[in-house]
């Protein structure tokens, strides 16, 4: 995978969606739905941004017993998305399920989608995951732990934070992926996210991937800040 900059289209409808595409002309894009999107829209949202040539990460963060989850992957392997995700929380037998359901609904000769396992939410501060999830755990041993299941039970990479990377890059090496949300330019509200970095240091701790949603779909000049976040990331100037 060259190393995307994802665009988290967190929209209630495919009204607000393209209206803001509208900002990149003809551009292709790679693009993420979330649940917000998918659950108003349904599988029609992905047919249309297919169409337009955008590439697409499903990010539904699957979590469920591991024959629903295998089912629903299967169903959603027809849909031909690039990436799609589940909590890693579920274990090894969902996450083996999920990789076994994308591979039986993938139409034969197409490309089965990279499927990823999101560690721990970057809104998830250690103290919540200790006072309210319970784990008692060193946040980043955490994420770490998860990674290892995910790549133990053949999944293709993992969603974490930027400075996560440099240990899951060490000890999974450098061909599991990480997509890593979080990301915020220094003049940006952090709003819910606890974990956040820059796209020039995501680059430096060796993301394979960045999401940034509200800093581009939020910005009066959409592209311009687009434009802004590949360059950081990207290491070029403008
Ligand atoms: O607006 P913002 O840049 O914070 O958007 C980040 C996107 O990444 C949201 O769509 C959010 O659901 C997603 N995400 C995240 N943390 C994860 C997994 C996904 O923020 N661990």
């Amino acid at each position: 995978m060259q190393r995307p900059l994802i665009i988290a289209l967190d929209f209630p409808s495919s009204i607000e969606v393209k209206e803001f595409l509208r900002h990149f002309d003809q551009q292709q894009l790679f693009v993420k739905v979330g649940m917000e999107l998918f659950y108003q829209e349904g599988p029609s949202i992905i047919t249309y941004l297919k169409e337009q040539g955008h590439s697409i990460f499903l990010d539904l963060k699957l979590h469920d017993i591991p024959n629903t989850v295998r089912s629903a992957m299967k169903g959603l392997a027809k849909l031909g998305v690039d990436i799609i995700n589940v909590h890693a929380a579920g274990g090894t037998a969902m996450m083996q399920a999920a990789v076994e359901g994308l591979e039986e609904g993938t139409p034969a000769g197409k490309k089965r989608p990279l499927c990823i396992a999101v560690t721990q939410l970057t809104s998830t501060s250690e103290k919540v995951m200790k006072e309210e999830i319970w784990i008692e755990k060193k946040l980043a041993d955490t994420v770490l732990h998860y990674a290892s299941l995910a790549k133990k039970s053949g999944l293709d990479g993992v969603v974490c934070s930027s400075l996560e990377v440099p240990t899951i890059v060490e000890i999974l090496g450098k061909d599991f992926i990480t997509v890593t949300p979080g990301i915020r330019l220094a003049t940006d509200a952090i709003g819910d996210q606890e974990r956040v970095v820059s796209p020039e240091t995501a680059r430096n701790l060796g993301s394979t991937a960045i999401v940034v949603g509200r800093s581009i779909t939020k910005a009066n000049q959409p592209i311009q800040v687009y434009r802004q976040f590949i360059s950081d990331w990207e290491g070029v100037t403008i």
